[in-house]
């Protein structure tokens, strides 16, 4: 079964966005995987509401906005009012969780839930059932191009039975560290989405390397 891919836009050229969008929009990604960072819950700040504004204009396919924000709550109303079509939200940044996904998920979008590679995956229990997709962070979150860490994958089999035990319905993402070298036990382990930035951004002919993925 071949995976969704969702190119991270953090590691594209920010000097020409709009041909970097283009190329993903002709390519077969699956979606566009926007990394929002507040510069607290992640030691980096990247980009927030007016690139996701200006992104929604330059392609139909799903945003998949990746929110590494803490006080999540704040800003929910507003990523869905500039066109995401999935949020993420982290476990570690809200006791809210409930609510926040309600909220999403009321608007007609899928809500997600990431988890970083300390958090016990036995945490997203509570969640589960009602969550459309769970982010599985292959690096701790803040950068793009950091190495994959090698434990993620003992992570996803726990994470792919835990969804199947509780029977439920989320997509699982692997997001952080995913290249052709890793890419094969993810997908066979599991993974229904994966996020790659360097990879994608990095190689001469996006196409092949998204190709390449699924
Ligand atoms: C990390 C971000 C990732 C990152 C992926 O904090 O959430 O989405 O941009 O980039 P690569 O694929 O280069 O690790
Ligand atoms: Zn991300």
């Amino acid at each position: 079964m071949s995976v969704k891919v969702s190119p991270s836009i953090l590691a594209a050229n920010f000097a020409n966005l709009s041909l970097e969008c283009s190329k993903i929009d002709r390519s077969k990604a699956d979606w566009f995987h926007l990394d929002v960072m507040d510069g607290l819950f992640v030691p980096n700040i990247s980009f927030g509401m007016p690139i996701v504004k200006t992104i929604r204009k330059l392609t139909k396919k799903p945003l998949d906005v990746h929110l590494m924000i803490v006080e999540p709550e704040k800003y929910i109303t507003e990523f869905i009012n500039i066109g995401s079509n999935i949020i993420t939200v982290h476990i570690e940044a809200s006791n809210n969780l409930n609510q926040i996904i309600n909220k999403i998920q009321k608007s007609s979008l899928k809500a997600g839930i990431a988890i970083n590679p300390e958090t016990p995956i036995s945490d997203l229990r509570e969640y589960i059932k009602k969550v459309d997709l769970v982010c599985l962070m292959g690096v701790n979150p803040g950068f793009a191009g950091q190495k994959f860490i090698e434990s993620t994958h003992e992570r996803l089999k726990e994470l792919k039975q835990l969804i199947i035990s509780s029977g439920s319905n989320a997509l699982i993402e692997i997001d952080g560290g995913v290249n052709i070298e890793n890419f094969q036990d993810l997908k066979s382990n599991g993974a229904d989405v994966l996020v790659a930035g360097s990879y994608i951004f990095n190689s001469p002919d996006y196409n092949i390397a998204i190709d390449a993925l699924k």
